[in-house]
């Protein structure tokens, strides 16, 4: 029979789908990994599984105890389901901008959700960051710290890089990925360049986040704020393993969201916005390189988290992204 006793074991192992949006012909093979296939729809489930699963293991997380971390959203429904499922409770912060579908997924896997206002400095007291290492100091959370923590990047080496790398035959040639905490990236880049010291890593950055300025200056840029979600930051991660780095794409929110509703209506993948600006970055790279190469891009999370932002166009609207309807038309 092949069934499964747990939904922990549907982690991982997702599909390479063929993109053919924004590839030349002839040009490049190019494929994405539909991580919103993980079972609470985001990349996030190999993380929190693994980060959880070792603490446990190794006694220094019980049953029954409290874990806590800050996020974008993700990490939240993740912590959430896998804390749950492994007797553990979770409680997440989540800035003022996460999306209401995004925090009622992450209370319908039974985590206490505190959302936080936007704060421009990441250090500000106020802040999702700071709110969740204050309250695993006072009250003794185990914290899961995703952005500062190694088995975040480890948990992609273990599992990303060998499934992208046996998925292909070993015949990748260019890995891009979006870049939130970082870990995804440096996990799976670390494995793939052991395996071939010639895969290209491509990491994808949003306009307004400093990580581009920081991997290709070593410069900490002050940051601005930008819309697309779960990719970019304000710090620099420990997570983010910039020696890795072979080159970085800056996307702006405008080309991530259009990219991303181009794809779901002409190709049926419907991913988020940190996809579209993945996506957006594949069409740059396929356009230097030849038919030899085989890309692998990371679609982190569904475009179902974004029924009431990017695939909405009211809201498209009113941040500029799509023209305003003249009434008398
Ligand atoms: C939608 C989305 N895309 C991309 C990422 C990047 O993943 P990482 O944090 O591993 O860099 C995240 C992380 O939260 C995400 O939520």
């Amino acid at each position: 029979m092949k069934v499964h006793q747990s939904v922990l074991e549907l982690i991982g192992h997702t599909p390479l789908l063929r993109l053919r949006t924004g590839i030349p012909e002839p040009g490049p093979q190019a494929y994405v990994k539909l991580e919103f296939l993980n079972p609470t729809g985001s990349l996030k489930d190999r993380i929190t599984y693994h980060i959880l699963k070792k603490a446990l293991d190794d006694g220094t997380l019980k049953p029954g105890d409290t874990v806590i971390d800050n996020t974008s959203g993700n990490t939240g429904s993740s912590l959430g389901m896998v804390a749950s499922v492994l007797g553990l409770k979770a409680v997440v912060t989540t800035p003022e901008k996460t999306s209401q579908e995004k925090i009622d997924l992450i209370k319908s896997y039974g985590a206490e959700v505190i959302v936080t206002p936007d704060v421009e400095d990441h250090d500000d007291p106020q802040g999702c960051f700071m709110v969740a290492r204050r309250l695993a100091e006072e009250k003794g959370y185990y914290d899961v710290n995703q952005y500062h923590n190694q088995d975040n990047v480890e948990a992609h080496y273990l599992t990303t890089g060998p499934e992208i790398w046996d998925d292909t035959d070993g015949k990748v040639t260019h890995f891009v990925c979006g870049i939130g905490t970082g870990g995804t990236f440096s996990g799976t880049a670390r494995f793939l360049k052991e395996k071939n010291p010639k895969i290209v890593n491509i990491a994808v950055d949003p306009v307004g986040s400093i990580f581009a300025e920081y991997i290709k200056h070593k410069k900490q840029v002050k940051g601005h704020a930008y819309q697309v979600e779960g990719i970019g930051s304000d710090v620099v991660t420990d997570a983010l393993h910039p020696q890795l780095v072979d080159d970085v794409i800056t996307v702006s929110d405008s080309d991530s969201f259009h990219r991303a509703r181009l794809i779901a209506r002409k190709e049926g993948i419907s991913g988020g916005g940190s996809s579209g600006a993945v996506a957006f970055a594949m069409e740059k790279v396929a356009g230097k390189v030849g038919p030899e190469s085989l890309m692998v891009g990371i679609f982190a999370d569904a475009g179902i988290r974004y029924l009431s932002k990017c695939y909405n166009d009211n809201w498209m609207r009113k941040h500029g992204y799509l023209p305003k309807v003249e009434v008398n038309q």
